[in-house]
């Protein structure tokens, strides 16, 4: 498969930004409200977003300068100055409304007002809460970096999260639950994920020490039917199943296609025993 190498040099800013957006995605989007020195709110969402530690809370996301001019934020601006600002997740509920806070109105407007969300006061901090969102985080500005001086550079803000507010009904299994959430990310162009539903799936984290790929039968290892992913299922399990002490029942294939091929079903019915009793009937044919 051919591959585009771009050398980050030879790249304008624009670019740059089209492939940063189309790669590294879904992003989470940061609804943040912030106030200037006057008090005036200021409402916008970033997907230059995420968290950075939990103890203590931090999370951070980077109003950059915009790429037409260089020139900064609302955004940037209200949270140097005042050292406080709120993030709200965003719904697949509020995506049209987060969309019009995301206009660039002139300084002075309040996009709470244009957007239609709902201000709430939060408990600790001055900026305010967006009603619609099931889970905010009051924060406290930890720092400010700038990493660059030119159209579309960098400006993160890294706060420490003083409050979290997470409605009730999101909980389940004692987890924020996505399927409750219903939260949406951003990718390349004016594309969004919504994750819930069809898109939601689990993977359970290794517990212990798994085998690894490299303990896999060779011939596993080579197959033109079984993927990545069943290789990576199988090199996950904690211990490898003595092979040899297989037996084959009457109703066994011997055609190795046809054993891959029942290994890669057994792997997607999460039959880890039948996957490794038939993984161990193709290794030795
Ligand atoms: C989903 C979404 C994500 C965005 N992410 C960013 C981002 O990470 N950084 C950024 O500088 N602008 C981002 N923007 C654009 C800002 O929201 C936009 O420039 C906004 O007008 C800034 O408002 P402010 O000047 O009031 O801070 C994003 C827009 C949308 C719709």
């Amino acid at each position: 498969m051919a591959t585009r190498t771009l050398l980050a040099a030879d790249l304008n800013p624009i670019e740059t930004n089209a492939l940063l957006c189309g790669g590294i995605g879904p992003r989470p989007i940061a609804l943040a409200s912030t106030v200037s020195q006057d008090g005036l709110p200021n409402l916008a969402p970033f997907s230059f977003f995420n968290a950075f530690g939990s103890n203590p809370p931090m999370v951070a996301f980077a109003p950059n300068r915009r790429g037409r001019d260089g020139s900064v934020k609302h955004t940037y601006l209200n949270a140097v100055a005042t050292g406080e600002f709120v993030i709200a997740a965003v719904t697949h509920a509020m995506v049209q409304q987060m969309n019009v806070a995301s206009a660039e109105y002139p300084d002075g407007v309040d996009e709470f007002v244009k957007s239609g969300f709902t201000p709430l006061p939060a408990q600790i901090v001055k900026p305010a809460l967006v009603q619609e969102s099931p889970f905010q985080m009051e924060c406290r500005l930890h720092q400010a970096v700038e990493l660059g001086s030119g159209p579309g550079s960098g400006l993160m803000l890294i706060g420490e999260v003083l409050a979290f507010h997470a409605q009730e009904d999101c909980f389940r299994e004692g987890i924020l639950h996505p399927e409750k959430l219903d939260l949406v990310g951003r990718n390349g162009g004016a594309f969004y994920t919504r994750a819930s539903g069809d898109a939601l799936f689990q993977v359970g984290k290794p517990v212990g020490r798994p085998i690894g790929y490299d303990a896999l039968p060779e011939v596993l290892r080579q197959s033109r039917i079984l993927t990545g992913n069943d290789l990576g299922r199988l090199a996950n399990s904690m211990e490898m199943p003595d092979l040899d002490a297989i037996k084959p029942q009457a109703t066994d294939r011997s055609d190795p296609d046809e054993l891959e091929r029942a290994i890669h079903d057994a792997l997607q019915r999460e039959d880890m025993a039948e996957a490794w009793r038939l993984v161990g009937l193709r290794s030795r044919l």
